[in-house]
């Protein structure tokens, strides 16, 4: 006869009992919710001992890939969708408000994954200033504006812009002394309004030489992301923003390696023959602008 005190027929249960006296309610919901899906998950699939010996290897190799500067375990949770849905979740949760507000006539801008590439302390630029001088790629004028849900301007908003080059490379990526480039912190003037100067974004693989990529390629997927420029945007008493800004005509808008796409964030780069920019500079080869309204969620 078994011991009833010793062993219980349903292992789900058995697990969870063993949380009877957790103290931290929310800890405790969360491990009980991933043992109930990760056991639903196992008993559906009815997993052979292969299966999951080769799942444990595969996440042992995710964690040997990660170094200082390499993130495996965020590369994985953004391929498959996971940080995707935690931004949204996030900013739903942190927009309520503003979301609910009948009196708002614009919705706060979406926000989407941060992305391995976001580097503190960029320079703190005048508005109008070149962060793509001399860089690949095609230079795009950038403006637009910031306005709280209700249309009101905010002024002296942060606007920390960064992207790749028009080639798909990154500062980060091009060696240890690399320093800073195409990137730069903007404040708005006092009508909200800002400008600057920098490049049109192409598309570009996120790293594919590791298990993730094994995985995608296992999965039948590519490895790209559509054209983009990423920003946060914030002010205090605001609820800030992380997101990008997709060029309409990238390939990949439909198959972003990362979900990170959003429609209200693809934005048209008219294409200028050589001649006059908006800022009276003139320009010696073609040239985009791209304009933008972000609106900010009040905190
Ligand atoms: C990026 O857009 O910079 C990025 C986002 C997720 C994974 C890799 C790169
Ligand atoms: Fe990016």
């Amino acid at each position: 006869m078994s011991n009833p005190a010793h062993q219980t027929a349903d292992i789900t249960q058995a697990v969870l009992g063993r949380l009877a006296e957790e103290p931290d309610p929310r800890f405790k919901q969360i491990i009980t919710t991933v043992v109930k899906h990760a056991h639903a998950a196992i008993r559906e699939l009815d997993l052979k001992p292969d299966e999951w010996m080769a799942a444990i290897q595969f996440l042992t190799k995710v964690g040997q890939t990660c170094d200082e500067k390499r993130q495996e375990f965020i590369l994985l949770s953004d391929t498959l969708g996971i940080s995707m849905l935690v931004v949204q979740l996030d900013q739903a949760r942190r927009s309520q408000a503003a979301l609910a507000d009948k009196t708002a006539t614009v919705k706060p801008t979406e926000a989407t994954v941060q992305g391995p590439f976001y580097w503190e302390g960029a320079p703190v630029l005048p508005l109008g200033s070149d962060i793509g001088k001399g860089m690949p790629g095609e230079a795009a004028w950038y403006s637009g504006n910031v306005t709280d849900t209700h249309g009101k301007p905010i002024a002296n908003c942060c606007l920390d812009v960064w992207s790749g080059d028009g080639e798909g490379v990154y500062d980060m990526q091009m060696g240890a002394d690399a320093g800073m480039r195409l990137r730069a912190r903007f404040h708005t003037d006092s009508e909200g309004r800002y400008h600057f100067w920098s490049i049109k974004p192409t598309y570009y693989p996120v790293p594919a030489d590791g298990p993730v990529g094994d995985m995608l390629r296992a999965m039948g997927r590519h490895p790209n992301r559509p054209g983009h420029i990423h920003m946060m945007v914030y002010r205090d008493g605001y609820v800030p923003l992380t997101t990008h800004l997709f060029a309409e005509d990238s390939p990949y808008l439909d198959s972003d390696a990362v979900f990170g796409v959003r429609d209200s964030l693809v934005v048209h780069y008219e294409r200028h023959a050589a001649g006059k920019a908006p800022d009276g500079r003139v320009m010696d080869k073609p040239f985009h602008t791209a304009q933008y309204h972000f609106v900010l969620a009040p905190a």
